[in-house]
């Protein structure tokens, strides 16, 4: 509960203010991305080590006490995990919380959208590489964009904010890009080009610089326009095309840092609690929930933990230690 009614302000050492909060949900997924999976999978975590729906519940209420006022649902994919849609009506009803919105691949949302609406959910960031069937394919080793494309037509008519989060990959996905952009002419949506994060797999591929995309965009649509519009809590920047009337968007983590911006926290689905996408350091919370400890020594674990949120993300050039459990994006929620 929000006690004295005064709403907390959660800084960490640099001034900056920590009001998002990602969840991961689930390791698991039902797509295997080139620059996410390898081909035959991965290991599951065993269910045990799974963090429980009540104890992303009490992290969320104990975080909005201390100020995080947005979660992020996440994966691996979140939809993959039954109830999905239940912790969101769970987590939407927690005093302080404002927002509360999932990114999803986007297969199984024409079968839960109308759950997810009603339990209140804001907005939707659907993953989609490109709407070339050999080429989705390709990418995600797994179906076709077919039910993706529904599942974005409806959630649109439903009325559901739409940001498209797409991965261009060198020799991949390039050609595919001002098609993706074009999903943004005609609809109030987002598409976003996110610059591919050396991680796990994806240090085996090569990114399209956020400046590359840019000049096929121009190429293709006229002048990018720089808009002041804030479409969610995270990092992208977002322009404008002429005669369209949705946005479009960059996250480029490597080209254009934003980590003297960041505002958010990671929860892992094996509840580890992590102040950067890069980087091994984190708090166990799921070992400390479950060792009986009161709300009052977790939110001083966490305050501590934010207290050591690093500066910078350790990217570093282009390469990053791979193959560390907590490194891999389907394990952090990206
Ligand atoms: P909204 O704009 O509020 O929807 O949030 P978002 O853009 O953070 O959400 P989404 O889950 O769609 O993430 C898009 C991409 O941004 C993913 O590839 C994330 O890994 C990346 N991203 C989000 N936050 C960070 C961050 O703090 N650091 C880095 N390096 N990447 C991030
Ligand atoms: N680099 C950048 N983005 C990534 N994503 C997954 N792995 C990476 C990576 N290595 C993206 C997915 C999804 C979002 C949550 O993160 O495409 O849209
Ligand atoms: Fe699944 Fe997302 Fe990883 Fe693709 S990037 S395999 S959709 S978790």
């Amino acid at each position: 509960m929000l006690s004295s009614g005064v709403m907390r302000l959660m800084k960490d050492s640099f001034g900056r203010t920590i009001d998002y909060l990602r969840v991961s949900i689930t390791d698991r997924c039902n797509l295997r991305c080139i620059y996410c999976m390898p081909p035959e999978g991965v290991d599951w975590m065993p269910h045990d080590d799974v963090i429980r729906f009540e104890e992303i519940i009490r992290i969320c209420r104990i975080m909005a006490v201390m100020g995080i006022r947005n979660i992020k649902v996440t994966g691996g994919e979140p939809l993959a995990r039954r109830g999905a849609a239940d912790l969101v009506r769970g987590v939407k009803a927690l005093p302080g919380i404002e927002k509360v919105t999932m990114t999803t691949n986007g297969v199984l949302l024409g079968e839960y959208l109308d759950a997810l609406i009603d339990a209140g959910l804001d907005a939707v960031n659907i993953s989609l590489d490109s709407m070339d069937e050999d080429n989705f394919n390709r990418i995600t080793r797994k179906e076709n964009p077919g039910q993706i494309l529904f599942a974005i037509n409806r959630a649109r008519d439903l009325g559901l904010p739409i940001k498209i989060n797409c991965v261009p990959l060198r020799g991949v996905n390039e050609g595919d890009i001002t098609k993706l952009a074009g999903l943004a002419k005609n609809s109030n949506i987002a598409v976003r080009f996110i610059e591919l994060m050396p991680l796990g797999t994806a240090v085996a591929l090569r990114p399209v610089p956020a400046d590359e995309v840019m000049a096929l965009l121009e190429g293709e649509y006229g002048s990018l326009s720089p808009s002041a519009a804030k479409l969610g809590n995270g990092p992208a920047v977002y322009y404008t095309l002429p005669g369209f009337e949705g946005h479009i968007g960059f996250i480029s983590a490597l080209s254009h840092g934003f980590c003297e911006s960041c505002n958010r926290l990671r929860l892992t689905a094996a509840g580890f609690l992590k102040p950067c996408l890069s980087g091994d350091m984190g708090l166990d919370l799921r070992s400390l929930l479950r060792s009986g400890v009161s709300d009052k020594g977790i939110e001083k674990a966490i305050a501590e933990l934010v207290s050591r949120k690093p500066a910078h993300h350790s990217f570093g050039g282009t390469q990053d230690r791979p193959d560390h459990s907590q490194k891999e994006m389907f394990r952090i929620g990206g």
